[in-house]
């Protein structure tokens, strides 16, 4: 294989190798920014200092007066007394730099649907939007809900909050009634923007019907901006719904931007807990922007001719971080795409690579695995010569998914950057520097500079070599500040475990001897079989090497005898030929990739596994399958069909 060259390392683990190693392909590496370790010398030196010399890359209209405030901790002030605005950042300065004409969004619909928004276009729709929106009774410091497809219509919604002061909290356009209801209710939103539908796989959502549904509950709610979309039949309900684009057309052209204070909220985004009530995560302005509007640079190595496409839907802190504030604070062109990868095609994706010369790609390991389902034929028939560097972010990315991404979609040229982050850390936290750090599949490598990330064990010592908790240990721009509503929660979910000053991540994650993080996946991820700490993570790496396995979810169920025992639930790549007794085989394949120890006591084959809408497995809803109970908090649940199957299925197996 190019570009990969072997160490002689002791094993931490038989199956994340940490011996195999990709070092940046010399194009690669003729064109990028970071080509040394000064960023990070300089962040060991003075980590404030670092950090406010890249806040000041942003527009401040009054600068800070002090960088850090922590004497409330966990209750951080960053920037203190700084004023900005969010909107200014991504917008009005790249205008007033001459930038204007630049593209900002080439928006592809999931039909043959295709805008190109310039920064002037933007410009001109955010400010006349922010005034439709203050003309409806918003001021600084109202909440306003968000519950739209993929549709440039969406990022302008933010950026108009952004611009007035108002704060957005944006339901993913997946989300039933229910739960855009608890949302909106939680933070007593008083302007919805919708749209009369979404198209998802040819298929028309009825947005504006679910969030009819939704509001009849929602008391907060005076108004209901309405984007025309699929031009459905709606009903406008008179005085409180109001078209869009009626409003926009009569709306004023200038909407001067809201001066905001470094710690006034931008927005709140919710995230399942385990109490089955969302969390509503608070980000503030200063530190925020700070945080996402560097890492994009860094991490992703942006550049000004980079054509960036992050595949993430707006709905996820992912959209928020890497779609709007990071990439627009940093002039980026973006290619934003409405529907399914598989819609008509499975080429879907590649033929937009192709056409738009995408050169900065970043999606999840769940639609990576869905790729290598689908077969190499897909992308082999597009042109990817475009693409320069990849990403991943959202779970583990196993060491398979890895090299198979890096072979057919990079051609082996372009470096992967495994980003680990949070909807709590708003910005990347771990993630290789392309141009310096060597890569190793399935390793998020190392922290970024000015991040502290350790791993400790439940006496708060620290590991330098070895397994135990993900924590934080000092405060960093981006973080969350809150639950909103709910200090309390925010103290005990996150800063009570050892201490006020200790961040715990809810990750379990390993070092290597080479100092790289292994994500291990959620601390409640890992089983306990007969005394030994085994990831689910370890074990579905080991099937998913499989050539016959697409995809594997594996969780520890009671087992009387071993404490937890491991079952796994098993998808098989399309198109093979079906093997006998192909339980048997996977088992006794995990036994050989791991040891004894961890071969599993039972494989359950599926046609698809039970996923949040965002493409994470739900894990909770397969022990519920196997330790035959009721089923918990399904809410999240992008496709409840599934789980049911399984239900029956095992129940046959086990019967
Ligand atoms: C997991 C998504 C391993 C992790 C940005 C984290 C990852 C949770 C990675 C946050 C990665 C995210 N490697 N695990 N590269 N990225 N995770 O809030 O368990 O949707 O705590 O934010 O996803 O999920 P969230």
């Amino acid at each position: 294989m190019p570009n990969s060259k072997q160490k002689n390392h002791a094993n931490v683990s038989t199956l994340l190798d940490e011996s195999r190693i990709f070092s940046p392909s010399k194009k690669f590496l003729s064109n990028v920014q970071i080509k040394d370790d000064s960023l990070i010398k300089k962040a060991a030196q003075d980590r404030l200092a670092f950090w406010a010399q890249w806040a000041s890359k942003l527009t401040w209209s009054k600068p800070w007066d002090k960088i850090l405030d922590w004497t409330d901790a966990p209750f951080a002030k960053w920037f203190v007394g700084g004023k900005l605005n969010a909107c200014v950042n991504c917008v009005d300065r790249h205008i007033k730099a001459g930038k204007g004409q630049k593209k900002a969004f080439i928006w592809v619909g999931e039909n043959s649907d295709q805008r190109t928004l310039t920064y002037a276009d933007v410009f001109a729709e955010v400010n006349k939007l922010a005034n439709v929106i203050k003309d409806l009774g918003i001021t600084k410091g109202d909440r306003v809900a968000i519950y739209l497809p993929m549709v440039p219509e969406a990022m302008i919604s933010m950026l108009a909050c952004a611009r007035i002061g108002a704060v957005h909290t944006v339901v993913f356009g997946g989300f039933s009634a229910d739960s855009l209801q608890s949302r909106i209710n939680d933070c007593e939103a008083k302007l919805l923007i919708t749209a009369d539908g979404g198209y998802r796989r040819g298929n028309v959502l009825l947005l504006k019907e679910i969030a009819d549904k939704a509001i009849t509950g929602c008391p907060s709610v005076k108004n209901v901006l309405v984007v025309q979309r699929t031009k459905s039949s709606v009903k406008m309900i008179s005085q409180r719904d109001h078209w869009y684009h009626e409003l926009l057309a009569k709306a004023k052209p200038q909407c001067p931007p809201e001066e905001m204070d470094s710690e006034d909220l931008l927005f709140i985004l919710y995230t399942s807990g385990t109490t089955g009530k969302p969390k509503g995560i608070i980000h503030t302005t200063g530190g925020y922007m700070t945080g996402v509007a560097a890492t994009t640079k860094w991490v992703f190595d942006l550049q000004d001719e980079d054509i960036f496409w992050c595949t993430a839907d707006v709905g996820w802190i992912t959209g928020h971080s890497y779609i709007v504030y990071g990439p627009m604070a940093n002039g980026a062109t973006q290619v934003i795409y409405e529907g399914s990868p598989d819609f008509p095609q499975r080429n879907r994706f590649w033929k937009i690579i192709e056409e738009h010369k995408v050169s900065i790609f970043y999606t999840a390991p769940t639609a990576i695995r869905a790729f290598m389902k689908w077969g190499i034929e897909w992308p082999k028939g597009c042109d990817l010569s475009s693409l320069r560097l990849l990403g991943s972010v959202g779970e583990p990315i196993n060491p398979e998914a890895w090299v198979w991404y890096h072979e057919h979609i990079g051609r082996s040229n372009c470096p992967i950057v495994d980003t680990w982050w949070q909807t709590e850390t708003g910005c990347i936290l771990i993630s290789p520097l392309a141009g310096i750090t060597d890569l190793k599949p399935g390793s998020a490598t190392k922290s970024l500079p000015g991040i502290d990330v350790k791993i400790i064990n439940e006496d708060a010592k620290e590991i330098k070599e070895g397994g135990g908790f993900l924590v934080l240990t000092s405060p960093w721009p981006s973080m969350l500040r809150g639950i909103y509503g709910d200090p309390k929660r925010y103290k005990e979910t996150y800063w009570s475990k050892w201490s006020e000053n200790i961040y715990f991540t809810g990750d379990g994650a390993k070092k290597d001897t080479d100092g790289y993080f292994w994500l291990l996946g959620r601390v409640d991820d890992i089983m306990l079989v007969a005394g030994h700490n085994i990831s689910t993570m370890e074990v579905e790496s080991a099937l998913v090497d499989h050539p016959a396995v697409a995809e594997a979810a594996v969780i520890g169920a009671t087992d009387e005898i071993k404490g937890q025992a491991i079952v796994a639930f098993v998808t098989l790549k399309e198109g093979k030929p079906s093997l006998d007794r192909i339980e048997d085989i996977l088992k006794a394949h995990v036994a050989n990739k791991i040891g004894a120890i961890a071969r599993p006591r039972q494989i359950i084959l599926t046609a698809d596994l039970p996923k949040t809408r965002s493409g994470k497995i739900m894990r909770r809803l397969l022990r519920d399958v196997a330790e035959g109970r009721a089923l918990g908090d399904v809410t999240t649940l992008a496709d409840v069909e599934v789980v049911e199957a399984l239900k029956k299925k095992y129940e046959h197996v086990e019967s």
